[in-house]
């Protein structure tokens, strides 16, 4: 039996599967239902200080299934941060660490670009006893609109400024959430790490528009006629957000090739994860915590339970004791299409040779053969 338990900026989780911030964390219930099904840690729906200018819709999110099955492949929402208030969430906080005191409770928050309020929010947010911070920059609808979420998570220079007020407050672990809705998501990352920030959250939703009604002709989801782009996630994400992590890691740890940038830092995988075997993925990749949101969606809170069976499985079939065992062990294997080319030809000459005849490795030398395979290797005869 494995040891899933992980220790990540100080924070002690006995398992890596996090809930990632969303409606799986949405209130002092739902979280302590994660806790109850052992959950590694949970990440809170992001809260801000003034939740009246947050309004949400209905209908908010719109799935896609694969063809001719039931499977949820796709999910898009437009749903905004938590529309409830700031004071409500203080209490619910104090309840759930008078609870739980021994469980991580992470809080994701999100302000306009104004440091006092960056500030207090931090500093009230601590007082009720959460483990940790997620920034999110990431959120890619409504909250733009406001110069939040993805907005500053796409200007590297603002986000390090904003880092900066949040790690000047902040006496507990930080990690900034990243978007995907960006070309090089490095750029921001080292920003958010050189504002301070221990971690980094990678990746929130991908900007998209899930389909349109060839009835109605109105595009999905729906609200009065009308729609907006909206943020894709589940399972038809996954392959996007592991390159997004391998890029992260590869920069934050290096790849045995090139040193890595923040070597102490930690790293939080998002993005379809609903199997063990999806979180060794990442886990592969650098990650020492895996966020699930949609699958609890779909799956429900025990699917904590399935998981790191799955993720045990995986480690004793490999020989794998602890999560740093294996973490960031397959970044080697990336390399660029050159080196594909230059290793695919080296394997055809070897190849050719080994049909030849010819002896390219010293085990291949043969009794029964030798005069022969030392002929063949001879090039100057007539
Ligand atoms: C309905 C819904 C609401 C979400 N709300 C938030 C949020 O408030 N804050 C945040 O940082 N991410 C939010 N997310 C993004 C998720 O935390 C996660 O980054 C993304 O969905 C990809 O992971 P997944 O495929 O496991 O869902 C939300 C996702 C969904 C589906």
């Amino acid at each position: 039996m494995a040891d899933l338990s992980v220790v990540v900026d100080g924070l002690k989780l006995p398992n890596p599967f996090v809930i990632g911030s969303g409606p799986p964390g949405t209130n002092a219930n739902v979280i302590g239902k994660a806790f109850d099904e052992n959950w590694g840690a949970v990440i809170c729906k992001t809260v801000s200080l003034d939740a009246s200018k947050v309004v949400n819709v209905a209908p908010r999110y719109a799935r896609m299934r694969a063809t001719g099955t039931k499977e949820v492949i796709g999910w898009q929402n437009i749903e905004l941060i938590s529309d409830r208030s700031f004071e409500v969430w203080e209490d619910e906080f104090k309840k759930i660490k008078d609870k739980y005191p021994d469980r991580i409770l992470i809080a994701s928050i999100m302000e306009e670009c104004n440091k006092d309020a960056w500030v207090e929010l931090v500093e009230r947010c601590q007082a009720c006893g959460v483990d940790a911070f997620e920034l999110n920059f990431s959120c890619p609808h409504g909250m733009p609109e406001r110069k939040m979420g993805a907005a500053m998570g796409q200007d590297p220079e603002l986000l390090e400024e904003v880092c900066g007020w949040v790690n000047g407050a902040a006496t507990i672990p930080v990690w900034a959430k990243m978007t995907p809705n960006i070309t090089h998501i490095v750029d921001p990352a080292r920003a958010s790490l050189k504002g301070g920030c221990e971690g980094i959250a990678a990746i929130n939703t991908i900007l998209s528009v899930m389909s349109v009604n060839l009835e109605t002709l109105r595009p999905e989801p729906t609200v009065e006629g009308h729609s907006v782009p909206g943020g894709y996630s589940c399972k038809a994400v996954r392959p996007i957000a592991l390159r997004m992590v391998m890029e992260l890691a590869t920069m934050m740890y290096g790849d045995g090739k090139s040193e890595g940038e923040f070597k102490d830092r930690s790293l939080s995988a998002i993005g379809g994860v609903e199997s063990g075997e999806d979180a060794a993925q990442f886990i592969l990749l650098g990650a020492s915590t895996v966020q699930v949101c949609t699958g609890v969606m779909i799956h429900g809170y025990k699917m904590a339970g399935r998981m790191c069976e799955e993720l045990n499985a995986f480690m004793d079939k490999h020989g794998f004791e602890t999560i740093e065992d294996f973490r960031g062990h397959s970044l080697q294997y990336f390399t660029t299409h050159m080196d594909l080319v230059q290793r695919q030809k080296v394997a055809k000459a070897e190849k050719k040779a080994v049909r030849e005849g010819m002896v390219t490795k010293d085990t291949a030398w043969e009794g029964d053969k030798f005069v022969e395979q030392s002929n063949k290797l001879v090039s100057n005869d007539d």
